[in-house]
């Protein structure tokens, strides 16, 4: 089959159309035959040598699909050839046939496109177990995101809103109105104020009861410092680096914050497997009825991967790129 492989460790000039071996379902698995993936900046590390996919796991680039069952094995019940089906890959979502567990797959909702669905199983997953799981989000609270803009923010917007919370971000200026015809209430251009005042000011200096941040060192303090008392901070990435100076611990204490970090990739097979069926139960419904949606920022073909690539490393994308695949 068709694949996009990685000549050497580097950039993105090392993404070539090639090549590999096509993968074969075991009796749980479903073959796909993938018509669209998307781009994660997992992805970007993994091609530069710096993220090695779990054990198991195919070894190509490609966290999530969505394509046409080609083939099921004989425990499959809930999907068979010919399905629609869009889902998260441990791996290989960059060729033209992929490997699924059945349980972790999901149904492309009816008006959805492929190019659609693809945008919808790493950053819907990811949002709902950072509001959720970790985040312990009730409606009525107060959830300041970061990156709004981002894949992760678009979806956790939109999310977050349906949970009827409150919804602040931070974005790059050109990217605040996006964040706000998503459902955002207040948009931070965190480039042109502290985002912390911007937060205190707009609650009344009370602060934020949950926090979902990507950025790590340079917002820590000033994270624990706009999160009222009782508030969750859910670290899921370091954009901006993963180290800190100095740290008054006592700011956690007084307030009794939690601070929480998770990877996705690194949870277990049940673990993501119960996560895609309770965020499924409950998104899905939503996607079909229209309230809410995946956010698709660009389409590329296939053969253009390495443009893909550096167009999400110099920050342009405001919600998924996707890879029109085959
Ligand atoms: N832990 C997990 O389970 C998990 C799962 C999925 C993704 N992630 C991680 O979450 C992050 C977001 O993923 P994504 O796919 O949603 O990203 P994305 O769509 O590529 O968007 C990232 C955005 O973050 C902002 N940004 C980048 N560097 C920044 C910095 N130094 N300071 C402030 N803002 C910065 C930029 O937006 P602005 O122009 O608005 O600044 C950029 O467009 C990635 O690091 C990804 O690896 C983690």
């Amino acid at each position: 089959m068709k694949a996009i492989l990685v000549k050497q460790p580097g950039g993105p000039e090392q993404l070539e159309l090639g090549e590999y071996e096509q993968p074969l379902p075991n009796s749980n698995e479903l073959l796909v035959r993938v018509h669209a993936t998307a781009l994660n900046r997992a992805d970007t590390l993994q091609r530069e040598g710096k993220y090695p996919p779990p054990k198991g796991a195919s070894p190509l680039l490609g966290l999530e699909m969505a394509g046409e069952v080609v083939e099921a094995g004989i425990n499959c019940s809930r999907f068979k050839k010919g399905d629609k089906v869009f889902g998260l890959l441990p791996g290989g979502g960059y060729a033209e046939y992929a490997i699924i567990s059945e349980a972790m797959a999901m149904p492309v909702p009816a008006h959805l496109s492929m190019e659609e669905a693809t945008a919808i199983p790493e950053v819907f997953l990811t949002a709902y177990q950072a509001l959720v799981w970790l985040g312990r989000l009730q409606a009525g609270e107060h959830v300041l995101v970061h990156a709004g803009a981002s894949g992760v923010g678009t979806a956790a917007i939109q999310l977050a809103r349906a949970l009827n919370a409150e919804v602040l971000v931070t974005a790059s200026e050109h990217k605040l109105q996006a964040c706000l015809d998503l459902g955002a209430n207040k948009a931070i251009n965190y480039k042109d104020v502290s985002f912390d005042d911007a937060v205190l000011a707009h609650t009344n200096s009370e602060g934020v009861d949950v926090i979902v941040d990507f950025i790590g060192g340079p917002y820590f303090k000033k994270n624990l410092d706009c999160l009222r008392t009782d508030g969750r901070l859910v670290m899921l990435a370091t954009l901006g680096g993963g180290k800190i100076d100095e740290l008054d611990l006592r700011k956690i204490l007084a307030k009794r914050l939690q601070v929480i970090g998770s990877t996705l990739r690194s949870r277990s097979r049940e673990y993501q497997v119960k996560l895609t069926e309770e965020m499924s139960a409950f998104a899905l419904p939503l996607f079909e009825s229209g309230d809410i949606k995946p956010v698709v920022d660009s389409v590329f073909d296939w053969k253009d991967v390495a443009e893909a690539h550096r167009y999400m490393e110099q920050n342009k994308n405001i919600g998924k790129i996707v890879l029109r695949v085959g």
